[in-house]
């Protein structure tokens, strides 16, 4: 971990010189836990498996809401187990999300504010973490009620969650003064699966998942890229091909 650190120091001093926050990554597998969805990159559009993770929503109202990739379902159900063995009580308000949830709640949120305000909080259709069906919305006994504010952060609960989820594969994906580079508030409700292994990197490193796959994974990023220019390639190949055999028909 000690390289990993200097390494992380000298790519973080680099990052100040050259802002990759805005990188359109190259084609990810939707399939991934690693994808990174934010403002600059889509959610992907094939809906995966989705189960529903025995846990305790926070109120009748969203328990249809909570659906999860079946991987982090089964992390979440161990998250909430362990912190209820530690005399924490969490519940779960909201998972996966479609385009056409992601839609309305985007634009109730423009009934009150303007554009800018509300990209602030929420995501855009199609640019919403909730769509790959890896993040969930946790709520805790104290706040439970009271919506998702940064109150949570300070609760016994989002402490716990904030302290622990990464032993669990979670990652708090939005978190306090780092918005220049996720380009969201403060959400420490909102937890992002990511497996364990890059859980505790991230956690180790106190760096966003932004951060975390631009300059610590480079070696991934390059490698979709590789993949994409091969793909084009072969795309232009059998085009070429295909116009050929046209031409001689
Ligand atoms: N609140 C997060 C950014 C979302 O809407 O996906
Ligand atoms: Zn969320």
């Amino acid at each position: 971990m000690t390289v990993v650190r200097a390494v992380a120091t000298l790519m973080l001093g680099v990052s100040m010189i050259f802002d990759s926050w805005g990188y359109v990554m190259p084609h990810q597998d939707p399939s991934d836990i690693l994808i990174l969805v934010n403002k600059q990159n889509r959610a992907p559009i094939v809906p995966m498996t989705l189960v529903k993770p025995d846990v305790e929503p926070t109120s009748d109202a969203v328990s249809e809401n909570i659906y999860m990739r079946p991987e982090a379902a089964a992390a979440l159900e161990e998250l909430f187990a362990g912190a209820a063995q530690d005399g924490i009580t969490l519940y779960a308000t909201s998972g996966f999300r479609s385009y056409s949830t992601q839609k309305a709640i985007f634009e109730r949120k423009l009934e009150r504010m303007s554009e800018e305000s509300a990209n602030r909080s929420v995501a855009k259709p199609g640019y919403s973490e909730h769509q790959t069906g890896l993040a969930m919305d946790v709520e805790g006994e104290t706040t439970r009620g009271t919506g998702l504010t940064a109150a949570f952060g300070d609760s016994p609960e989002g402490k716990w969650l904030a302290a622990h989820c990464h032993e669990y594969g979670f990652i708090i994906r939005y978190p306090k003064g780092k918005t220049d580079i996720t380009g969201y508030i403060y959400e420490p409700w909102h937890v992002r699966y990511v497996g364990k292994e890059a859980a505790g990197e991230i956690t180790d490193l106190g760096v966003t998942f932004e951060e975390y796959i631009l300059l610590m994974r480079g070696d991934r990023v390059q490698g979709l890229r590789e993949a994409s220019k091969t793909d084009a390639a072969t795309t232009a190949e059998t085009t070429e091909e295909t116009e050929a055999a046209r031409d001689e028909s």
